[in-house]
């Protein structure tokens, strides 16, 4: 069993503690890269799931079962150990913790996020965040979309060199790209839902993917990016949710998620009698933003790309008639966790 170095009293100077919040599929990712990664300048403080929290000197188990560490409340409340310039890892879906990513950067921390709710929450939240991480205090979102791809950075790049944002159009969400990819309708979508669950491509409960609900969180932020002060009421999205899907249990989703078959496999087949693909596309331009399945072209710079690639097409001032576009893996403990590897080296300079 392998045990991580943790930080002790007397903090070396020059040296950052980092707290990580959330040892689900992605922290635990991250726990293995800060640890083979050594770094002389990071100390890992503490590390929590929402009930159990392990500090200092009491070790931390990355394989086999998490035991002992001290109960706590989940709340966003940081041990005293931690000081301004130290570093806030959030690897939850946590709503309650996204509401402490201002209060942390108002305390000098450095916070760096995959939880989609600091940003793509309330536009109020987005606008704190961004006028607090300034003046040395930084704010990590590369994990938000696209696992790490350089989405989020090449939008803030291209609007520094005075270029404004016409259109983003993506397939942002890792899972459903999953899901559409080779999708003709021959086969059951409810198998393909399940045998993505088990796979590890989607959430246990699928429902998170399916809503558009994680997608839309995405959109939102890329849009903020982007220069739009967006609301999450106006996004439109089109969800893949039938009503039974959205009242039934855990216990009985498989069964629920048969009531996508039929009129998915109709629209499949339509769609390939046209000789286009079904996506599911992310799109924000002067019609507004929205969210749903589109039947596009097969060499549609968003429809190519395989398995769980995000694609996106950026068009600005300088891009006005071809898109710029970024492809690739944007899904996965192992690209997320070194994209907020990513941005805790940043806070180290
Ligand atoms: N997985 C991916 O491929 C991927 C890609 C990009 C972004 N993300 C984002 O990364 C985040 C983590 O994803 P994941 O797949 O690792 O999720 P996960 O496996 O469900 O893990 C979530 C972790 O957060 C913990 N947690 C929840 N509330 C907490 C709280 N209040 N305080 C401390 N810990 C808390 C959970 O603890 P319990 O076990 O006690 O509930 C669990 O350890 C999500 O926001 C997700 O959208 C994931």
């Amino acid at each position: 069993m392998s045990v991580l170095p943790l930080a002790l009293p007397g903090q070396q100077a020059g040296v950052r503690r980092v707290a990580l919040l959330g040892v689900g599929t992605v922290g635990r990712a991250l726990l293995v890269r800060l640890q083979s990664l050594q770094h002389p300048r990071l100390q890992l403080c503490l590390a929590a799931n929402s009930r159990r929290r392990w500090l200092g000197a009491d070790g931390l188990a990355l394989a086999g079962s998490w035991s002992g560490g001290d109960s706590h409340d989940g709340s966003g409340a940081l041990p005293d150990a931690l000081r301004a310039g130290d570093i806030v890892v959030d690897a939850t879906a946590s709503a309650e913790l996204a509401a402490w990513h201002p209060r942390w950067l108002r305390q000098g921390l450095n916070v760096v996020s995959a939880n989609k709710l600091g940003l793509g929450g309330p536009l109020l939240r987005q606008h704190e965040i961004r006028s607090l991480a300034t003046e040395g205090r930084h704010y990590g979102d590369a994990a938000t979309v696209g696992a790490g791809l350089p989405v989020l950075r090449t939008v803030r790049e291209l609007r520094a060199g005075g270029d404004r944002i016409g259109a983003i159009v993506g397939v942002l969400s890792g899972t459903l790209a999953w899901l559409f990819d080779g999708y003709d309708g021959s086969e059951l979508f409810s198998q393909r839902v399940l045998s993505a669950v088990a796979q590890g491509y989607a959430e246990p409960d699928p429902r998170v993917d399916l809503s558009g609900e994680d997608v839309k969180r995405k959109l939102l932020i890329l849009a903020r990016t982007a220069g739009y002060a967006l609301e999450d009421a106006e996004v439109r999205v089109d969800s893949l949710l039938t009503p039974a899907i959205e009242s039934a249990t855990i216990e009985n989703l498989a069964q629920a998620l048969t009531s996508l078959d039929g009129p998915l496999a109709e629209r499949a087949a339509r769609t390939a009698r046209d000789g286009k693909v079904l996506r599911y596309v992310a799109r924000l331009d002067a019609a507004g933003a929205r969210i749903g399945l589109e039947a596009l072209a097969p060499d549609d710079p968003i429809a190519v790309g395989r398995g769980c690639d995000n694609r996106i097409a950026i068009w600005s001032s300088r891009y006005r008639d071809r898109p710029l576009q970024i492809q690739g893996p944007g899904a996965g403990a192992e690209v997320t966790a070194a994209a907020l590897l990513d941005d805790i080296l940043r806070v180290l300079g």
